[in-house]
Formats: structure tokens, sequence, C-alpha cells
């Protein structure tokens, strides 16, 4: 038989197993001290690697041990609570429950009382009153001597006793413990005593070794690549994480820059501004998340003259508006944002001249039930592009590069609408041979640019993230995303 490659541990112990009589058990102790070792795992270590070379055999019986917790180890030191409310009732004069309230502490005194209570000590009119004083003194000594006698095999373990102390708090623990015996196997006795010289035997390559001399004597570790070995299991962002931060990457590379807005929003940006006019169904209370407070929010006079302009008869755009009258407390009534388009049109706002490509992945709120395709709370792609000359084919184009990097390389549009787009698309991927509606596109109406002074076009679009995430892990239903499934999470493939 090929000399087996040894670890030095390993050599050690089998030496001293093959010192000795070859049908010796062995337990951790004698290991131990036949090897000169203090750390037990190195013992153990050590062991194992012989069980894998098959040279010993191992026996494991796993024994469960009955020791003191903090609270009992407390107890050995000071005596246990009812102990001490014992010792005091039977020395004080005043045996009383006031008494006994000031002597001990509030932590104690609760407690302390239901003990007395189950040892049979009657409360009358104020008086504490042992019925039988012979019993609870030897109940309590019992006790006492239980702690005592810890530890204990779980076996040994008076029953009623462990019962009675798993019922109270950080007493006692009962703890698993593995035992271990090795003996010599045939093969383990024939290894010959040379193969067993301790050497330096290398398991990991350093800088440090590679620049000395060493390694030329050195022996060397074989992996044993059949070996079984377990996954490491690592931390790993989540996958909607991992899946956010791709879509950063790809609008960064794409010269985009990211935006980041509140949640809570007025009624006039997310929807006023956009041109949605102020009786549209989905600004209802049940498909929107309106707020208590703050009661309303601030919005600037002029903006808001110049929305009820546009709502009420078109303002200056040719438009003929929507007719009615507009609302101001309307405008300024807080939401949690139905949308992201709240955040770029606001940016838009305060740079209505500078050319730009803005996106934002955040978090949205509607008021849908949930089921298989919706949630009330979920993430949009949002982007604009403003610059002289933009328009449509080049939207587009930034749409199919986006979902192409992505990995979806068939994309179509398809004519849509929008109250705050004109011409508006709707944007489809081809997924396992089917077209699947992933968001909305358009270039802004003058009804929205004109009053914030926006004069180039603006191409704007927001698609769901969850839907795209549903796609790239092949889900079917939108809440397993969220549902943090274990075991789910650790086999999703890294994005
Ligand atoms: N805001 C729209 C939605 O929530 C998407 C959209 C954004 C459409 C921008 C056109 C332009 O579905």
């Amino acid at each position: 038989m090929d000399a087996p490659n040894l670890l030095n541990p390993e050599r050690r112990m089998l030496r001293a197993m093959q010192l000795s009589d070859a049908a010796r058990t062995w337990d951790l102790e004698s290991v131990l001290a036949a090897c000169d070792w203090t750390d037990q795992a190195v013992a153990v270590g050590a062991g194992h690697g012989l069980q894998n070379h098959g040279l010993v055999e191992v026996e494991e019986t796993t024994l469960s041990e009955v020791r003191l917790d903090v609270a009992g180890e407390q107890a050995v030191q000071d005596g246990l609570l009812e102990a001490r409310l014992w010792s005091w009732m039977q020395t004080t004069d005043e045996a009383t429950m006031q008494a006994l309230q000031q002597r001990f502490e509030r932590h104690e005194a609760g407690p302390g009382v239901g003990l007395l209570k189950q040892l049979g000590v009657a409360i009358e009119g104020g008086q504490l009153v042992a019925q039988d004083p012979e019993t609870m003194t030897a109940v309590i000594e019992q006790r006492t001597a239980f702690l005592h006698s810890l530890p204990l095999d779980s076996s040994d373990a008076d029953e009623a006793m462990l019962k009675h102390f798993s019922s109270r708090k950080n007493l006692v623990q009962t703890v698993e413990r593995t035992e271990r015996r090795w003996r010599l196997t045939s093969a383990g006795e024939s290894v010959s005593a040379d193969d067993l010289q301790e050497t330096m035997v290398i398991t990991d390559l350093t800088p440090e070794l590679l620049q000395s001399e060493e390694w030329k004597t050195a022996e060397f570790r074989a992996f044993d690549v059949a070996l079984e070995a377990s996954t490491p299991r690592t931390g790993r962002s989540h996958p909607m994480q991992a899946l956010i931060e791709r879509i950063r990457a790809i609008f960064l590379e794409m010269g985009f820059s990211e935006l980041v807005d509140d949640y809570v929003q007025s009624a006039g940006w997310n929807m006023d501004a956009l041109f949605i006019p102020q009786d549209h169904p989905a600004r209802e209370m049940q498909d929107t998340f309106y707020l208590d407070s703050p009661a309303s929010i601030d919005l600037d006079d002029e903006v808001m003259n110049a929305w009820k302009a546009i709502h009420e008869h078109g303002g200056e755009t040719g438009s003929t508006g929507w007719g009615g009258s507009y609302s101001t407390e309307v405008s300024k009534r807080p939401l949690l944002r139905t949308h992201t388009t709240v955040n770029t049109i606001q940016y838009l706002a305060k740079h209505p001249q500078d050319a730009c490509r803005v996106f934002s992945v955040d978090r949205v709120f509607r008021k849908e039930a949930i089921d298989r395709t919706h949630l009330p709370e979920f993430h949009q792609i949002e982007g604009i592009i403003m610059e002289e000359g933009a328009n449509l084919q080049m939207l587009v184009t930034t749409l199919k590069t986006f979902y192409a990097k992505m990995g979806y390389p068939e994309v179509r549009v398809r004519p849509a609408y929008f109250p705050y787009t004109e011409p508006s698309l709707e944007i489809e991927v081809k997924w396992r041979g089917k077209w699947l509606e992933l968001g909305g596109a358009g270039i802004f109406r003058p009804e929205v640019t004109e009053p914030l002074g926006i004069t180039s076009p603006v191409l704007a679009w927001g698609m769901g993230l969850e839907r795209l995430a549903m796609l790239v892990l092949g889900l079917d239903d939108i809440r397993q995303l969220y549902i943090s499934d274990l075991e789910w999470l650790r086999n999703q493939p890294i994005l």
C-alpha cells in the first residue's frame, strides 16, 4: 500500500496508537495525553483525517448533559430565591406581605410570592403562613441539592427536578455533547513508522514560503478532490438588490445620472403637473394612498396658476385643456407617489433648460389587492432624456438597448395612451415565445412641458421592475420575490 499523505497531527496520533496495544480503544483524554496536546480540536481533527484514510474507526455517542445556566450559578452562590425567602420568614418576627416587599427587590418579590404559594404558604390577613414547614424545608433542600449536583448526564438527572427547573428561567440548561472513541484498523496498524515521521507538510502556499528555500524540502499535502465537502454559504445580495444594481450599471454606462427622491409627494406634482385631469379615476381613494399627515403640501402659487390655466383651457399651448374648474386644494393633497414620473418631472422643473439623461429605480405605491401579479408596493425603472432634437426613434432605440443589455434582445413597442405623453407607447419584451408588457413611454406633451418652461423634447418611460425580475428569475408569482424563502434565495443565480 502506498503511504497515505498525512498531516503531522494525524501522523502523531497514528504513531501513538501503533505504539500501544493495537486493539485498544482510545478516548479523547488518552489521545490528548499520548500526543501531548491540549487542544481537543486538534485531536478530533486528526482522528477525523485518519478515519477518512481508513486508518482508524470512530465511534460517536451523543450525550446530553444538564448544566447550570446563569441564574443557576447565581443560585448556587446566593441560594435559591425560595430558600432565601424561607429563611427570612423563619427568622423575621414580621412575616407579612408588606415586609416581604420591603425586604426583597421588586423583581424577586413578585415571583417569590408565587414560589412560596406553590410551597404551601398561605396569606392570611397579610400574614405569610407556612402550612407544612417540614415538607417545605425538605423540598427546598432537594432543589438546592439538585443544583449542587450539576453537571449531570441527562439520563441520571431526576426527572421531576428537571421538569421543575426547566419551567424556571435560566436556572439549568441541557447541552448536547459528542463523545468519540477511536480504534486502529488493520490498515492503520500496517502504516510503517517511517511514513509517520513528522515533517513540514504544506497545505497552503504563501508568498513567504515561495520566497524561502523551505518549499524545496517540504512535503505537500495532496488534495483529494473526490471527498465530499460542504458548500460554503456566504452572504450575498438579495436577487432584487442585485437586479437593481445591474440596472443601475446599465444606465450609468449609457450616460445617465441617477435621481433619488421622496415617497411622499403632492397630488400636484404626481398628477396635475402631468396633465392628469383632476377627475381621473386613477386619482380615487381606492387607487391611491392619500396621507392624513402632513395635512397638505405647500406648492408654489405660480406653478399652480400655470397648471390651472393648462387644465381649464390649455394655457398658451393651443390645447383646449380638460375644462371644468381646477382646485389648488386637490393639488396640495399629500400622497404616496403612484409613479416615479413625479420625480423626473420635478427634476425638469428645476432644470428646464439643461439637456439631461436621468434615471431612477425606486419604490411606488398603489392600492392594489395582492395577487400573483400585483403588489401595493413595487418599483419602477424610470427615465428621461431631454435634449434638442430628441425624437421617437431615439426613445425606442434607448429602450431596446437597455433591454438588450439586460439579455432581452427582442423588444417591440405598441401605441398606448397616457395623459402626459404624445405619442405614447407600450413596451413589450419577448419571453418564452410570448410578448409581455413591461412599461409605458412617450414624449411629454406641451401641456406638461410648457408651464415649466421646458422647450426641448423630453423622452420619458416608466417600467415595472418586479415584472422584469419575474422574467429574469423565471417566476410566475410576484410574491415569491419578497417571501424570503432562504432555500430559494440561496439557489438564485448570481446576476
Ligand atoms: N408613469 C407611467 C406608469 O406609471 C409610465 C410612463 C412614464 C409612461 C413616462 C410614459 C412616460 O405606468
